[in-house]
């Protein structure tokens, strides 16, 4: 009967470029072990990923989107791994979280398809509900000083503003100040292919 059930795995092609560079620094900045809440896993295929090589964290992904948390669950059906939850439904704006039981955040590319509310929920809620010492990893494209890092970033963060002008590519002297109001440090920048990169914020 579940050949019948159409494959609602969604599929995104930068995930398979950007994974592995994702890995190397996740697993530099992440605990040795405890559970990591994954905010705006979209298709779940960094979930999927991260789960089967870092095996002793416990990988919590979410989404508010229902289609991206159906594929999210396709994905996991995939593969037996214990270490990789159900998906919750989460909205990082609509606070208090449904969850709030982990030891890192982790949220790829997402606080800039976002309106600017978006980061400041999600940091608001890292300052509340992160240990002391724990970590939220930011990947993404972001301005320094005001400037784009590259031409292709100008022409995608037009391209965002387009479809919805509330969204667009943030500045790290932005992110830096409401890291600062949520007792959270910006403690290491790494570039990361495609003019992103990766900011690990620690409490
Ligand atoms: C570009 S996708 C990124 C998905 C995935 N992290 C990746 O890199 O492939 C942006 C994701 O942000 C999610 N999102 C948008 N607004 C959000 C919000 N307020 N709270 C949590 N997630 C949100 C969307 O549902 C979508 O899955």
């Amino acid at each position: 009967m579940s050949q019948n059930v159409p494959d609602q795995r969604l599929s995104s092609p930068a995930v398979a470029r950007n994974r592995d560079a994702i890995l190397a620094v996740l697993r530099d900045v992440l605990p040795q072990r405890g559970k990591v809440l994954e905010i705006a896993s979209g298709s779940g295929e960094h979930a999927l990923h991260l789960a089967r090589q870092l095996p002793a964290i416990s990988w919590q992904p979410s989404d508010p989107n229902p289609q991206a948390l159906a594929s999210i669950a396709a994905w996991r059906r995939t593969e037996a791994l214990d270490n990789l939850l159900e998906p919750v439904q989460l909205d990082v704006t609509l606070r208090p979280w449904p969850l709030e039981d982990f030891d890192a955040l982790v949220c790829i590319n997402m606080i800039h398809i976002a309106p600017w509310e978006a980061a400041q929920a999600l940091l608001k809620e890292a300052g509340k509900n992160l240990e002391e010492g724990g970590v939220l990893y930011l990947y993404g494209p972001f301005k320094r000083d005001g400037q784009h890092t590259a031409e292709s970033n100008a022409a995608f963060d037009e391209d965002l503003r387009r479809r919805d002008p509330r969204w667009g590519i943030r500045d790290l002297n932005d992110i830096e100040v409401l890291a600062h109001e949520n007792r959270l440090r910006i403690e290491r920048i790494v570039e990361m292919p495609a003019n992103n990169l990766s900011l690990v914020l620690r409490k």
